[in-house]
This record gives C-alpha cells, sequence and structure tokens, in this order.
C-alpha cells in the first residue's frame, strides 16, 4: 500500500468517524432530527478540508497498479468520504449539476470505470469486504447502531451465499443424484441462518438512531455528473442467484431483469459472473417439474421435499425482510417524518411508495403468493407439494 493511501486509510478510521459522529450528535439534540442544514458548519468544513487533502495526493500519484483488492478497497475509502459528505449536505444532487468534490470524483471514476464497477462505496466495501484491523473494521461513526446494522447486514449476505453455493453445486449434479439432498440442507440451513439473523436485527436496532444517523449514509449521491444510487444490502449475487436457481423469479420478466441489469455494476466482479451465469442456467423447479412420471421413486420425493421447504425458507426471508425490516425501520418512520425532508427518504431515489411496491412483488415472487397480476410459482409449487404428499 502506498504511503498516500496507508495515511487516508487511517484518516478514514480515526478523524473522518470522529468527525461524522459529531455532527450525529449535533443533528441528534434538534427538534427536527433530519435537519443537517446550517449546524456544526465547523466540523463539515473540517471534514471537506481533510478529505480532499488526501484525495488530492491519492490522485496526483496516479494509477500506482497495486492489484485488484487494492484498487477496489480506496474506491471503498473514497465513497465512505463521498457519502458522508452527501450526508452532511456539504454536497446534494437535486443541488448540483455536478459533484463539488472534483478531485474525489476524478480519482472514483478512475479507479472504478478500471475496475468494472461504479465509481462510489457499494456495500461490499462496508460487510463483505471491509478488513478489521485488531477487531475494529471501517465505518462512518462510532454509533451501536450502526455496528449493529453492519454486523447483521454482513451475517445475512454470507448466509445468503452459503445457500446460493449450495444450490450451484447441485446444477452439475443434477436433482436425482444422491447428495442433491444434501445440498439442499445446506441451503435450509443457511437460510435458517438469515432469518434468525435478520430477525436479532429486528429486534436490536434501534428505529430512530437507524432513520435518521445511520441511513443518511447510505443516500445517492453524485460522482462527477453522474448521480448513483445508494447502497443496499441486496448488492451481492446470491440472492439473485437463489431466486433465479429455485425458479421463484424469471430473469426473462421486465421488471426482475431491470433489477438485474442496474444492480450489476454495484456487484464485485466476481459477483457479476456468477450473476451473468445463473441467469443462463435453468430452474430446479422445472427440473422436477420434467420428471412428474418419477414422482412415486423414493429420490424425488426426498429431494422434492426438501426443495419445497427451501423455497418455504426463502419466501419467509423475504417476508421478514419487507413485513419487519422495511416496515419498521424506513416505512413508519416515514410516515412521521417532516414532508421536506421526505423526498430524500430511500436509498435508491425512487419514491418511497414505487420502492414498497417494487419490494412487495419480489416478496410476492419470493414466497410464490397467490397473485393474478404478477407471475408467481404458486401453481407449480401446489402441483409439486400434491406429488410429494401422495
Ligand atoms: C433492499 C431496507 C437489512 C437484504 C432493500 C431496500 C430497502 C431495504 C428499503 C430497497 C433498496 C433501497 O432502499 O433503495 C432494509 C432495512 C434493513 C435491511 C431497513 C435493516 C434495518 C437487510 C439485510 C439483508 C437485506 C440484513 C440481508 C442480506 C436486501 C436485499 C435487497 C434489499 C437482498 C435488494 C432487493 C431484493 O432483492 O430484495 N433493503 N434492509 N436487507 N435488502 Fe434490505
Amino acid at each position: 500500500m502506498s504511503n498516500n493511501t496507508q495515511a487516508f486509510d487511517e484518516w478514514l478510521r480515526t478523524r473522518f468517524v470522529e468527525i461524522n459522529s459529531q455532527l450525529e450528535a449535533i443533528y441528534w439534540q434538534q427538534e427536527d432530527k433530519a435537519n443537517v442544514e446550517f449546524v456544526g458548519e465547523q466540523f463539515k468544513h473540517q471534514l471537506e478540508a481533510e478529505g480532499n487533502a488526501h484525495i488530492r495526493k491519492l490522485l496526483a500519484e496516479g494509477n500506482t497498479d497495486e492489484g485488484f483488492d487494492r484498487a477496489f478497497d480506496l474506491l471503498g475509502n473514497v465513497g465512505l468520504f463521498m457519502a458522508a459528505c452527501r450526508r452532511h449536505e456539504i454536497t446534494e444532487p437535486s443541488r448540483e449539476t455536478t459533484s463539488p468534490l472534483v478531485e474525489a470524483s476524478a480519482l472514483a471514476m478512475h479507479i472504478g470505470a478500471s475496475i468494472g464497477v461504479t465509481p462510489r462505496f457499494a456495500t461490499a466495501h462496508l460487510t463483505t469486504h471491509n478488513k478489521a484491523i485488531n477487531g475494529l473494521y471501517k465505518r462512518f461513526t462510532d454509533l451501536p447502531d450502526e455496528k449493529l446494522f453492519i454486523d447483521y447486514n454482513t451475517k445475512g449476505i454470507l448466509a445468503y451465499k452459503r445457500a446460493a453455493d449450495a444450490l450451484l453445486k447441485i446444477q452439475p449434479l443434477g436433482i436425482s443424484h444422491p447428495l442433491c439432498g444434501d445440498l439442499l440442507k445446506v441451503a435450509k440451513q443457511a437460510l435458517v441462518d438469515v432469518i434468525e439473523s435478520n430477525t436479532a436485527l429486528y429486534n436490536q436496532l434501534d428505529t430512530e438512531r437507524f432513520f435518521f444517523c445511520v441511513r443518511p449514509y447510505y443516500k445517492p449521491y453524485r460522482v462527477g455528473k453522474e448521480v448513483y444510487r445508494g447502497a443496499n444490502a441486496g448488492d451481492f449475487a446470491g440472492i439473485n442467484v437463489i431466486d433465479m436457481l429455485l425458479g421463484l423469479c424469471f430473469a426473462n420478466e421486465p421488471s426482475y431483469s431491470q433489477m438485474l441489469v442496474d444492480k450489476f455494476l454495484y456487484m464485485m466482479p466476481e459477483d457479476q459472473q456468477i450473476l451473468r451465469e445463473s441467469m443462463r442456467m435453468p430452474s430446479i423447479m422445472d427440473d422436477f417439474l420434467a420428471v412428474g412420471d418419477t414422482r412415486h421413486s423414493s429420490w424425488f420425493k426426498t429431494n422434492a421435499k426438501l426443495f419445497i421447504q427451501v423455497c418455504k425458507l426463502h419466501g419467509d426471508t423475504a417476508i421478514g425482510h419487507h413485513n419487519q425490516l422495511v416496515s419498521k425501520f424506513i416505512a413508519q418512520p416515514a410516515q412521521h417524518m417532516q414532508q421536506q425532508h421526505m423526498n430524500k427518504v430511500t436509498a435508491s431515489g425512487p419514491p418511497l411508495h414505487v420502492l414498497l411496491d417494487s419490494l412487495e412483488q419480489l416478496r410476492d415472487r419470493r414466497a410464490a403468493a397467490k397473485r393474478d397480476d404478477i407471475r408467481t410459482r404458486y401453481d407449480d409449487l401446489a402441483q409439486l407439494k400434491q406429488w410429494v404428499s401422495n
């Protein structure tokens, strides 16, 4: 790591966290906790000036080609700085047509384009690719609520990835292979882990702290002239690998494929590759439905039963995400928010009701709910359930 990169990383793990935490304390004391205008100005200036001083040196240093991991990590650090500037409204995408953080934008675009990801910080930077030093990984603030949120996001993502890996291994073996059942059991356990981890987050996270002091760091911000949507825990391939391999969602359905197209560059390149491959694979559901004539064999009964249980658990993770996490930590507090801040609520940008509607559709596809307006696997799963029951 170059000296400049190291110095920036150290600043990010210390001063940056101190300044953000001080600003959070100031905002928190206000009657309108969502207001950030004209408060803590001297801290905001410090943040901007100190961050820019580091970035100026890094930009001048140019591409030192220290490999993908270093480049990705540096992009994350620049991104955390830009996201914090947006949180404190040092920058504000609707106010500007191009980011005032000119040097940070140039550095982020240089790195992002050269490694094939968006030029902003992504979920992986804070979760699965966030190196801890002496037990502490990178964060915006020292608030325990932020740590809790990142810990449980990481846990959830890692568990979904375990489920996805197990399902991917079924593909070359086939559904009648003696080890298919073992892999379905691994997927089941991993999805149970997602549910447990999300339930713990639901019970432990403080709604107001999350809404006012954590979530605002995940807003969209401008890099150069483009606005890039906020990071969310879904920016990894595993969740969609599970959707498509189980056959609950379809890569050729416009709203689902739109979501995949939009998220590609927010994922690590290795995840982009996995997602591309899984978009071309047949689903396990279709494999079972295609061999209905073998439904009386013991392998079919055992494996199809396990498959149905995996589908049920995947649906339950989506129901928990929507009905618990999104509802408690986004939709409900947004109802009480002062109107002038409402257009800034979601990470991805669209109005809240549009976002909630699309998340609800995803939930119902994953849960194979009976719906007339969108395609779900309700009937196909009912068919499979009937086959294994007699
Ligand atoms: C997306 C809320 C935690 C998985 C989203 C979105 C919201 C949201 C509002 C839509 C994207 C956007 O805002 O632009 C929350 C809240 C959480 C939470 C309030 C906790 C306080 C988690 C956790 C996971 C997760 C722990 C597990 C890995 C996902 C996935 C997506 C997503 C996969 C992408 C859309 C999808 O495929 O369902 N989340 N989330 N979320 N979140 Fe969460």
